[in-house]
């Protein structure tokens, strides 16, 4: 347990971004309000030695999906997940996680392809949860589109947590124009969504949960630079980019009206590190990552 404190610890330290502060904005996961579980009942708490660390989505009864950077350290018997509550601490039902699957692209020093299939031990059977929708394969979201971001991450950079799910509404951000503000670091896994003035993002904590448009998945939180800063959006994974490895990794008959994924066979990931590796200079681990 103290090991994975010290983890933990040094973790936060190398994943923040030492030279740069910004004011708080005083809002909420940052600029939004608290929000009612019955209203998202995809959402779910990520629990690592049963604290809320991360988020992470219901895309079937026994499947869910996060960040690949919520889940490289490896500790996967000592997590878990909260379905069907508003709180982040109590209530609802709490689901071992059985297995995790990273992306076999997955970069750990880039964020790339930043995808986590989890296989719980049971089914979702909470009164207030629910699966999310699953977006079509390879239909990029598009500039302007409204979406919907949820978590339990903090208030504002580097701030406290709430104990209440919070909600945010953000524009999607055009490719092109998130590029000026982050460069090659964005991907072609990956979309961003933010306003151009900041004060509305996901931040610390708000990693591998949903972003939605339209009632449907869209992405998962991953990084950003600081949170809720103007012209840094908030950067996504893209699910549809990759889903058909999604329906390839579990059990299709499950996920209710997709499409039928043709099944290929995957490499599969081989590697569980046993802990995380220094990240390498000037890479996205000068940003923070959502985590
Ligand atoms: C976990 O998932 C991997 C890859 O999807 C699979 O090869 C492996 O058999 C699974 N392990 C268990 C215990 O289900
Ligand atoms: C991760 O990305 C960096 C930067 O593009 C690259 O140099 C490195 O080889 C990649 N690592 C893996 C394991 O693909």
């Amino acid at each position: 347990m103290s090991n994975i404190l010290i983890l933990l610890t040094a973790l936060g330290t190398v994943w923040g971004w030492p030279s740069l502060r910004v004011p708080d904005s005083g809002g909420r996961i940052v600029g939004g309000h608290d929000a009612d579980i019955k209203d998202y009942p995809y959402q779910l708490a990520l629990l690592l030695y049963n604290q809320h660390y991360c988020g992470a989505v219901i895309v079937a009864p026994k499947w869910a999906l996060t960040a690949a950077h919520c889940v490289d350290h490896g500790l996967y018997s000592t997590l878990a997940v909260r379905a069907g509550s508003s709180s982040k601490s109590s209530g609802g039902q709490v689901v071992r996680v059985a297995n995790v699957t990273m992306h076999p692209l997955y970069n750990i020093s880039t964020a790339n392809y930043d995808f986590a299939v989890l296989e719980l031990a049971e089914s979702i059977t909470a009164e207030d949860a629910a699966a999310i929708p699953l977006p079509e394969a390879n239909t990029p979201v598009e500039e302007g589109q409204v979406a919907v971001v949820t978590g339990w991450g903090t208030l504002t950079y580097q701030g406290t947590t709430p104990e209440i799910l919070q909600v945010v509404e953000v524009p999607v951000v055009g490719t092109e124009s998130c590029r000026r503000s982050y460069g090659s670091l964005l991907t072609e896994s990956m979309f961003c969504a933010g306003l151009e003035e900041g004060g509305k993002d996901a931040c610390q904590g708000d990693s591998g949960g949903p972003i939605a448009i339209d009632g449907h998945l869209a992405g998962l939180v991953s990084w950003g630079s600081i949170c809720a800063y103007p012209n840094r959006p908030g950067v996504y994974a893209d699910v549809a980019y990759v889903m058909e490895w999604i329906l390839e990794q579990i059990d299709e008959t499950q996920v209710g009206p997709q499409p039928a994924p043709e099944l290929a066979l995957e490499p599969e990931l081989d590697s569980k590190p046993e802990s995380k590796p220094e990240p390498e200079p000037g890479s996205i681990s000068n940003f923070k990552l959502h985590f």
